[in-house]
């Protein structure tokens, strides 16, 4: 077990070319300047100097130095400086997290379904982020990965524990390796027991940690099948999340009470199975007497996992084939307005204003047809459905609406014009006043 959980002696970075995207520069971060002269006058912390080593291989000491000193004095230089989303599929309970940089736009993606790659994708565009890694926590039972989605969309690679044993996997991490995207930086700690290759991804500041199926809020994950023990786990627990604040975050790989969040410190106190004065072998005995039921997706999930989510005969979802159509992380099908002026013959333009808007100020689409949005689901029969349906309105909101009550009558091929005729206008494109 020690050798298994101990601290990586040459850990490596994961670190690739520099970002190609410029963003805005934020200004100087004050307390992180203040904590980098601190520091120096502390060259003895144990976990400064294991970072420090890091960098110095990759030249980046500087940038570390800021990290690392801000973690010394408690601030939280990185996690001010990142995007954070948590994200939920309902169907399996599994938490999915998105780590942004802020400012160079790298991130990374914890644990994705592979049916939520849409959604996942959708917010990642309105977020103006570029998927750097994948990162799953273990070989799920329950759920198939989206890894390999991200890694057809964004060219991500996918980093899983070495001790999966996957083979479509780009970097195979141990304990102690620290996976970087732009100023923001996850160490791998190592947490087996639910499975042997589980690790739990840590915020460098040490204020998130991502325990996946290991520590779970007021749980801990199942013990009794793909190479789990209770008794690993309590020491991994213990070693390696433990040990972190108690103001660390929590963030689980599922909850199935609709918890999202807990502390190291609450953890310690409340946890049902690990929490308060529990020992080995209450811990052991809890997970020992769960007496869950298989997992019913096992079969299914495993096997894909084990490829990192690739489908076995390589069949992607289906993908709307009729126009460059995306859909919103809100769920509305959408698409360009100079796509639509340059296609206008294929399509049926619908305006959803009211008459007076239609021949108003702005004006309307050459050859639109006019419903409005109030008497749209009473209508819905009069339109066409020969042909892909777009929707407008003055801002693409109302039209927003028109296209869910399209979708929900059986019509297929529909899409909102993004932004509406404000938009539309906006790039010069044909009116008819
Ligand atoms: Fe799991």
């Amino acid at each position: 077990m020690g050798a298994a959980l101990a601290r990586g002696a040459q850990p490596r970075m994961l670190q690739l070319a520099k970002p190609t995207v410029t963003r805005p520069k934020p200004p100087p971060h004050q307390k992180a300047l203040r904590g980098a002269v601190e520091i120096l006058q502390h060259p003895l912390q144990p976990r400064f100097y294991r970072a420090f080593n890091i960098c110095q291989s990759f030249g980046e000491t500087a940038l570390y130095f800021r990290a690392r000193s801000c973690n010394y004095t408690g601030d939280s230089a990185t996690s001010d400086a990142m995007i954070f989303r948590q994200l939920f599929d309902p169907v399996s309970s599994t938490y999915t997290y998105l780590l942004g940089c802020d400012e160079s736009g790298e991130a990374v993606v914890i644990d994705p379904v592979f049916e939520r790659h849409a959604r996942d994708e959708a917010l990642i565009r309105e977020l103006g982020l570029r998927i750097r890694y994948v990162l799953d926590t273990h070989v799920h039972a329950d759920h198939v990965t989206g890894a390999w989605l991200m890694k057809l969309a964004y060219g991500a690679q996918i980093v899983l524990s070495r001790r999966c044993g996957v083979e479509e996997v780009d970097f195979r991490v141990d304990d102690g390796d620290v996976v970087r995207f732009g100023e923001c930086a996850l160490e791998v700690r190592a947490t087996p027991g639910h499975t042997e290759g589980c690790v739990t991804y840590v915020l460098d500041d040490h204020s998130m940690a991502f325990t996946g199926d290991c520590l779970l809020i007021r749980g801990a994950g199942r013990t009794d099948f793909q190479g789990g023990s209770a008794q690993i786990m309590y020491q991994a627990i213990h070693e390696q999340i433990f040990s972190l604040p108690d103001e660390c975050l929590v963030y689980p790989g599922h909850d199935y009470e609709g918890r999202t969040v807990s502390t190291v410190g609450e953890e310690k106190r409340f946890n049902s199975r690990i929490g308060g004065d529990a020992r080995e072998e209450d811990f052991v005995g809890y997970m020992d007497n769960l007496g869950l039921a298989h997992p019913k997706l096992i079969d299914i999930a495993v096997p894909a996992n084990l490829r990192a989510g690739r489908p076995e005969d390589d069949q992607l979802p289906e993908k709307i084939t009729w126009g460059p159509v995306t859909v919103s992380f809100g769920g509305i099908p959408e698409i360009e307005p100079e796509w639509v002026a340059r296609h206008l013959e294929e399509l049926t333009v619908l305006d959803v204003r009211n008459a007076e808007e239609f021949d108003g100020e702005l004006g309307h689409v050459e050859g639109s047809q006019l419903i409005p949005l109030d008497e749209l689901r009473d209508r819905v029969g009069e339109v066409p459905r020969d042909r892909p349906v777009v929707v407008v309105c003055q801002s693409g909101r109302r039209s927003g609406m028109a296209a869910v009550i399209l979708k929900d009558a059986g019509l297929k091929e529909v899409a909102n014009v993004a932004g509406g005729l404000i938009n539309w206008s906006r790039h010069a494109l044909p009116f008819r006043s």
